[in-house]
């Protein structure tokens, strides 16, 4: 993440208005999977509404974004509550995962192949992914976007073919903008 980036998403974080925090409709959809037991990561967190759910669920929540501007929402929000998220500014180019301590990893609307393998080590066995970005269908609606931030037809589940999976939309004949990905790192062998 350049200067010039962390620049363009705080003075587009600048102008946002999160009071609400609206969580994403896949992860409401999914709470069953969330037992609120353990570690969560959010990684690319933006103003941390996901990662505040989370918290919500009863996990103790690791935000990580590297916008100060995204973060500060998120610190505000939970200031006096008893929520436990832990804002983290950090730039994910540099940024080191600890290996096995969480129990949810979720990414939402960002895509940074280098560091799946860092994500799917940062689950502890039986930990859950919960992944969704856009993928190649948003070139119709947003040509200007740079395809390598975009997911190819069912790449998801090939970079997480190590995996169990419970849900995936992220099929070759894909209609929508987003895909998902849900699954399970193996639980280690007895
Ligand atoms: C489209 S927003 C998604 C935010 C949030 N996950 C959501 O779904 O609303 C992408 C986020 O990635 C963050 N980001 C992009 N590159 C990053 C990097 N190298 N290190 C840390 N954060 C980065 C931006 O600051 C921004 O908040």
């Amino acid at each position: 993440m350049t200067h010039a980036d962390i620049e363009r998403w705080n003075r587009k974080y600048a102008d946002a208005n999160p009071h609400a925090f609206v969580p994403d409709p896949l992860l409401v959809a999914n709470a069953a999977l969330l037992d609120g037991k353990g570690w969560a990561l959010d990684l690319a967190c933006g103003v941390g509404h996901n990662a505040i759910y989370l918290a919500r669920r009863g996990y103790d929540v690791v935000a990580v974004d590297g916008s100060l501007t995204a973060l500060r929402y998120c610190r505000e929000a939970v200031a006096g509550t008893d929520l436990r998220v832990h804002p983290v500014v950090a730039d994910l180019d540099r940024f080191v995962l600890p290996r096995g301590a969480f129990a949810v990893a979720i990414v939402f609307r960002f895509l940074d192949r280098s560091l799946i393998p860092a994500i799917k080590q940062s689950v502890a066995p039986g930990g859950l992914v919960i992944y969704q970005t856009f993928n190649v269908n948003k070139l119709r609606f947003a040509p200007e976007m740079q395809r390598k931030y975009l997911l190819e037809p069912g790449e998801l589940k090939r970079l997480f073919g190590d995996f169990e999976t419970i849900a995936s939309n992220d099929a070759a004949d894909i209609g929508e903008e987003l895909s998902y990905w849900i699954g399970r790192r193996p639980a280690a062998p007895r």
